[in-house]
């Protein structure tokens, strides 16, 4: 059985993954859908034709994703894709967080995404692909954002890394790195901080991002960044030292910009 398994499922961006490639995928005989909201998840499974299995759960429990190893082995199933969207934000400065929500930001973006890679690469064929949602935020250190965006640095390395070890058996693995996208992210990332009114200005629509990820997983790219504004971030952040943008950075901030 081949299936698709999508984490963060119930809302914004992975909510969209699992709606478009509905419409589009045909060579997939389920959809596992993954998240904790079992109500919002079953919105999403009463929308889609494909035969859909939710999975509610929460992926930084160790023995939650052992089971989902276990159904997997039981339904002699195959990942032709897995799709890494679970995670949030915290904006804020550093020293002013909640400490568990900061560290259980890590436990989400880091840890539960290596964690669910790791356990589902064996189940995976040549053809298969992993998709992982990182951030712009990985380009560079973010001042007020310091620990979400060195958590998605760590998702770009890590997976850009995968990638290159996972070519030689035919896997392929693309980081979707895109500036603010209009989803519920911005619920818990502005509890305690609020976005640069510049970034706001480049704010995408979820579609968006999800169509060029889709295509640049499929043309086997490493990289999917949807937008000219955050081409131009990923761009500068190779050129121009990271000292001189993080006091652009600071200079934004005081206009309020
Ligand atoms: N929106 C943006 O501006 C933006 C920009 C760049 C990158 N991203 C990244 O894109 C990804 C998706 O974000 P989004 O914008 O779609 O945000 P979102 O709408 O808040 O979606 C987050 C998803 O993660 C799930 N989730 C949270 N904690 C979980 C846990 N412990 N176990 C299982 N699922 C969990 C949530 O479902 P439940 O609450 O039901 O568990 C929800 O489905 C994130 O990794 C985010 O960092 C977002």
């Amino acid at each position: 059985m081949n299936v698709v398994v999508i984490t963060g499922a119930s809302s914004g961006i992975g909510m969209e993954f699992a709606l478009q490639m509905d419409n589009y995928f045909t060579n997939i005989d389920e959809f596992w859908l993954l998240a904790r909201s079992r109500d919002r998840l079953k919105e999403v499974a009463g929308v889609m034709e494909h035969k859909t299995r939710i999975l509610s759960m929460d992926i930084t429990s160790d023995a939650q994703l052992e089971r989902l190893e276990d159904t997997l082995t039981e339904k002699k199933a195959v990942v032709r894709m897995l799709i890494n969207c679970a995670g949030y934000g915290l904006m804020g400065e550093f020293a002013g967080q909640n400490r568990e929500e900061m560290l259980g930001m890590i436990r989400l973006n880091c840890e539960a995404l290596t964690n669910i890679t790791h356990r589902l690469i064996p189940y995976m064929r040549k053809g298969s692909r992993i998709i992982q949602m990182a951030s712009c935020a990985a380009f560079l250190p973010q001042p007020d954002f310091a620990v979400y965006a060195a958590s998605k640095s760590y998702v770009l390395s890590f997976s850009r890394a995968l990638g290159e070890e996972l070519r030689r058996k035919g896997i392929y693995v693309t980081s979707v790195c895109p500036g603010p996208v209009d989803t519920p992210f911005f619920d818990i990332a502005e509890k305690a901080g609020s976005t640069l009114a510049i970034k706001k200005l480049t704010m995408v629509e979820p579609e968006r991002v999800v169509r060029k990820a889709l295509r640049d997983s499929y043309y086997k790219r490493s990289l999917s960044v949807c937008s000219l504004p955050i081409q131009g971030v990923e761009l500068a952040a190779k050129l121009i030292p990271h000292g001189i943008l993080l006091k652009g950075m600071t200079v934004l901030k005081c206009y309020h910009l």
